[in-house]
């Protein structure tokens, strides 16, 4: 079971999803090539997972790479997939030094050896560092995610079971039991940049009651004000789940 999770860190989310959008559009906007705005974007992710860590969230969720995304430009895909392994590569030492564990949601099978291999090697290097987590969500769709997790599922029951006792359903535990990283709580807040108020795929099943806040701000631009203001705002909501809060109705 996953830990629960009722928001209680303070004021402060305990799990922050960030949509980082509008890398192509803040390079057009300075008539660079849409890649300059993904090195850019990169930069940008690694000062905020200082910053993240500094304000005592405890699990950073980036959206880097959809399932969707495929559907680009082989020369902008590989590029992306470039940064991320050399990011992989060239951090681990600051991982090391701020405790920083890094985990991977999304689909491994459809990614490239060599960048799976390095995103294996950069969780299974940092497993029992106790600092803020960061989940990288490479190849990830929220959709894909949830027929993954059915499957596994599926398979597990039916491991167990015998003719025609074989599953009858599933229950919502065990689909959450079978995602991509069950132990990891619920995001409370999913940032995205770049003013599109959609979803794009990202945690679908996690985000059922996160807090979404949305920045106008492309994400090269994106400093630790901006997330200061983000988490601001978070603790002015009133999460209630389904329910009513006492003295509000
Ligand atoms: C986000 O920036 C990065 C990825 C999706 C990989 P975009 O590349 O989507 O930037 P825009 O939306 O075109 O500006
Ligand atoms: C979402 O951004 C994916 C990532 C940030 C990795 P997109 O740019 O792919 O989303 P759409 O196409 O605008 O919905
Ligand atoms: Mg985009």
């Amino acid at each position: 079971m996953p830990p629960e999770n009722d928001g209680t860190n303070g004021n402060i989310p305990v799990h922050v999803g960030i949509i980082m959008d509008g890398n192509g559009r803040w390079a057009k906007q300075r008539g660079l090539p849409r890649t300059a705005g993904h090195l850019e974007g990169l930069k940008t992710a690694k000062r905020m997972v200082k910053e993240a860590s500094d304000r005592g969230i405890k699990y950073l969720s980036l959206y880097v790479f959809s399932t969707e995304n495929w559907k680009r430009a082989a020369g902008e895909v590989s590029f992306i997939l470039g940064l991320v392994k050399q990011y992989l590569l060239k951090e681990m030492d600051f991982s090391r030094e701020n405790r920083i564990r890094v985990r991977h949601a999304g689909n491994m099978a459809g990614l490239p050896e060599d960048i799976a291999g390095e995103i294996r090697k950069a969780c299974e290097e940092t497993r029992d560092f106790t600092g803020m987590q960061v989940i990288l969500a490479l190849n990830y769709g929220g959709r894909d995610e949830i027929v993954r997790s059915v499957n596994r599922a599926i398979n597990e029951v039916n491991k167990n079971a015998e003719g025609s006792a074989r599953v009858q359903g599933l229950t919502e535990e065990a689909v959450r039991n079978f995602l991509d990283n069950p132990d990891i709580p619920d995001p409370d807040l999913v940032i995205r940049t770049a003013g599109e108020f959609r979803i794009s795929n990202f945690l679908l099943w996690e985000g059922a009651y996160a807090e979404y806040y949305i920045s106008p701000k492309f994400w090269p631009d994106w400093t630790g004000n901006d997330l200061e203001e983000a988490i601001g705002s978070y603790g002015k909501r009133d999460r209630r789940f389904g329910g009513v809060t006492e003295g509000k109705t």
